[in-house]
């Protein structure tokens, strides 16, 4: 039998991502420099690895109800509701950040419907519209990775269903200030599209308290997540929460797919939100404050708000050509085509031990004199 054949046009449609791709090339050398990460690079807090072992223990092994155990749906509403003061906000647990945003766009996705996207984007946008049979349409935020609502305005269509960005960004590390925030969520309401604003990086603000575009707009549909405030990206778990009727056909979606978040990790999450993030959140800064002054100088970069990576442009030449350059010296980043329709730009993550950062910005600063 020819599998091949048997491929569907969706499975074909989705491209592998750009960032697995860097992910085996690093297998393949010795001790790399590894900036290519998008994840922290401190292990799961302790309370939260007892609290999972309890779990297993305990006998928490089994199914649970599809829209979290009690515990965690009831800590995750109090926080939602002490944020969002006067929403009446609905929550569901999720695989992951990514099985919210795949179940949001199951959702709501038509065959045909417009998806607007800013470029540059999370890998992973394009191929989730292009799973649900959704047609992509990008807005450039180049050079500033500021959103233009002008342009956003002139992408809408009778056709558009949601728009679908990250604050703080990835790639970028943008972050969406007040006012954008405000006359996004408001034009979102004046043309009846829904906003799925992806905030897994709400942990990660340096300059500004976090701040949703859902502040000002109830119908935003937010997807959080757990992975990349606590180390475990792995243990997949998220959670969204936004307007009832949304909520409840994700629920249903879920109940066929994924079926619930994991089952121990539910209860590591309870635990999660009594961990007080401060700590990371000031070394991730300095961090940031470190490799943004490194560079600075060498590279014309805008300095991230929030996350963990920063988005230089290249020197010369495409991001592609940079990157492989920098690969022969042992450092691996993601070229800016991975996320973007442009190539002009490398994505390096500065979640990275303090000595492999010195080291990249070495080879970074020496490359950029070459
Ligand atoms: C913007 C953004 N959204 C979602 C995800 C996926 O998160 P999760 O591992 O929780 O599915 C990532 C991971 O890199 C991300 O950067």
């Amino acid at each position: 039998m020819n599998h091949e054949a048997l491929l569907s046009a969706r499975a074909q449609a989705v491209e592998i991502s750009g960032v697995r791709k860097v992910f085996e090339l690093g297998r393949t050398l010795h001790n790399p420099i590894n900036l290519s990460i998008g994840q922290p690079h401190f292990d799961v807090p302790e309370p939260l690895k007892n609290a999972a072992k309890a779990a297993i223990d305990a006998g928490h092994n089994g199914y649970t109800v599809t829209q979290g155990i009690p515990e965690l749906l009831t800590a995750l509403q109090a926080d939602v509701q002490s944020r969002f003061p006067g929403q009446n906000r609905t929550v569901l647990v999720t695989s992951g950040t990514s099985g919210g945003l795949l179940l949001a766009l199951l959702a709501v996705i038509n065959p045909g419907d417009e998806v607007i996207i800013p470029d540059p984007y999370f890998v992973a946008y394009p191929q989730l519209v292009t799973l649900v049979g959704g047609s992509l349409v990008v807005v450039d935020t180049y050079d500033d990775f500021r959103l233009d609502l002008n342009r956003l305005h002139d992408a809408i269509t009778p056709r558009t269903k949601a728009i679908l960005l990250s604050t703080p960004a990835n790639p970028t590390g943008a972050v969406l200030d007040p006012t954008t925030q405000q006359e996004l969520a408001e034009l979102c309401h004046r043309r009846g599209v829904l906003l799925i604003s992806d905030e897994i990086y709400r942990a990660f603000h340096y300059d500004t308290p976090p701040r949703s575009p859902a502040h000002y707009n109830p119908e935003v549909l937010v997807i959080e997540g757990f992975g990349k405030s606590y180390g475990m990206t792995g243990w997949r778990l998220g959670w969204a929460h936004g307007p009832q009727p949304l909520i409840q056909a994700m629920t249903k979606l879920q109940q066929f797919t994924f079926v619930c978040a994991p089952s121990i990790v539910q209860y590591a999450g309870v635990a999660a939100l009594n961990f007080d993030v401060s700590a990371i959140l000031a070394d991730y800064k300095r961090k940031r404050d470190l490799v943004v002054d490194a560079l600075k100088n060498d590279y014309e970069l805008v300095v991230p708000g929030g996350a963990f990576y920063l988005f230089p442009k290249v020197p010369r030449g495409t991001a592609t050509e940079f990157v492989n350059q920098a690969i022969e010296h042992n450092l691996l980043m993601i070229p800016g085509n991975v996320f973007s329709r442009r190539d002009t730009h490398f994505r390096i993550s500065y979640a990275a031990s303090d000595d492999t950062l010195q080291r990249g910005i070495a080879i970074l600063r020496r490359m950029a004199r070459q």
